[in-house]
């Protein structure tokens, strides 16, 4: 089915003495198949085939710092460049996030939101900080869509108004108000969209102008929107946009889910444009690819609401504390001296080394979109690097993209193997 090789260049999975793993080479085709399965009659048939027609027909086994392993055969490794959008920013199982998510599940557990807990409090002040204080209200979830309906809800509350503008091709989630604001693609199954959501073309200062009124509750965007590939807005788009929801009264929502935590060489991607946006929403990276938890960042004008109405949002596992641990190692690694820099640098590094292959590069920091120029050419770059030992994933809404985000803390030895691929699939 798959043409894949069974020793591809990603590595293998050995005891510290050279040998196999136990249980690795017993199991093989038959608990593979059953796996899939239990999978497809269970959890979801059509990804199982999608990927299948690919050939993409890896289970996923033990993994470690950049890269995972095939459950069932030892000989298959992938060096992770998707990072599930940012969830292994820092590798796989880093074991400064395993060590302090270890650490507060020796005295914790979950939590409970009803009352202050230290890691909460501590991780709340961190992620202000990182926004030297201008947002200094922090709401924690569980996944990204649910941080972003928060901001649309807190818009809508501030400004009294409904209307929300996004952009076409951009992505916030399945939840509620974040499916609203996304592509009907995803949303028309389920009847007619909530009423006020309205796309703009992504970079389109103009179309933005236009459908921004002093109706309009809010403005969300992605800095560089992922799913869309990865485009870089023109130098005066974002403040442009903020120009407009300042004159307008509106709120800017900045979704930062993918592009924050350091993927672009800074802790938010919005610090590249300096802009001053009213309510950051992160997640992803933020669990440290080991607990999950997510944020809303606000104004304290947002935060209010909460003054006077504390229970009006409210998220069971929000916040939950061994999440706020993760948070706050995340935050250790990345404020650690040289270490955004270093993201740059490795950035600097790829595209330079990548600069006489036959794709485009857009690029911020390790936030990589490589543009091969025609429909569905992302999809099968992704597969022919699959086959060499690189997991990436092509862009949903423009499939001639690759996205393409090593993790961050890729070492000088594993970006030469990476760019090595690299060079052998495309060069
Ligand atoms: C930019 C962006 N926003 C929001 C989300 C939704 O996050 P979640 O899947 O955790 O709900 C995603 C998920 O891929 C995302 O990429």
């Amino acid at each position: 089915m798959s043409g894949i090789s069974t020793t591809n260049s990603g590595g293998s999975r050995l005891t510290p003495d050279g040998q196999p793993s136990p249980g690795s080479a017993i199991l093989g085709g038959v608990e593979r198949d059953r796996i899939r399965d239990l999978y497809r009659r269970h959890v979801n048939a059509g990804k199982v085939g999608f990927y299948e027609r690919f050939g993409l027909d890896a289970v996923i086994g033990e993994r470690s710092g950049i890269r995972f392993f095939d459950a069932f055969d030892p000989g298959r490794s992938w060096i992770n460049c998707h990072c599930n959008g940012g969830v292994f920013n820092l590798g796989h199982r880093n074991p400064a996030i395993t060590a302090a998510v270890a650490e507060c599940l020796a005295t914790a557990d979950i939590g409970n939101h009803h009352l202050p807990a230290p890691g909460r409090a501590e991780l709340a002040a961190r992620l202000s900080a990182t926004t030297a204080g201008r947002l200094p209200g922090v709401v924690f979830g569980v996944s990204g869509g649910e941080a972003v309906d928060l901001a649309i809800k807190l818009a809508r509350w501030k400004t009294g108004r409904t209307r929300v503008v996004s952009a076409s091709g951009g992505y916030h989630g399945h939840t509620g108000l974040a499916l609203a604001a996304g592509d009907p693609e995803y949303r028309d199954a389920f009847g007619e969209n909530l009423p006020g959501f309205t796309q703009v073309p992504f970079d389109d200062l103009p179309a933005m102008r236009a459908a921004v009124s002093v109706d309009t509750a809010a403005v969300i965007l992605e800095p560089m929107p992922a799913t869309l590939g990865m485009p870089i807005p023109s130098a005066d788009y974002l403040v442009g946009v903020q120009q407009t929801c300042r004159s307008a009264g509106s709120v800017l929502i900045l979704d930062e889910v993918q592009t924050g935590l350091g993927r672009t060489g800074r802790v938010w991607a919005y610090q590249h444009w300096d802009l001053e946006p009213d309510v950051i929403v992160t997640g992803k990276g933020l669990s440290g690819g080991i607990y999950p938890i997510t944020a809303t960042l606000m104004t304290r004008e947002l935060h209010s609401l909460f003054d006077e109405q504390p229970f009006i949002h409210v998220s069971t596992f929000g916040g939950a504390e061994p999440g706020c641990a993760a948070g706050l190692a995340v935050l250790d690694v990345i404020e650690a001296p040289g270490f955004l820099e270093r993201v740059a640098d490795l950035g600097g590094r790829f595209e330079s080394e990548f600069s006489d292959l036959p794709f485009e590069v857009r690029r911020k920091g390790l936030m990589m979109g490589l543009g091969f120029g025609v429909a569905g050419a992302g999809m099968l770059a992704a597969k022919t690097l699959f086959d060499l030992g690189i997991f990436s994933v092509y862009a949903n809404n423009d499939t001639s993209v690759l996205q393409f985000l090593p993790p961050l803390i890729t070492s000088d030895d594993e970006a030469s193997e990476i760019i090595q691929i690299v060079r052998k699939a495309f060069g």
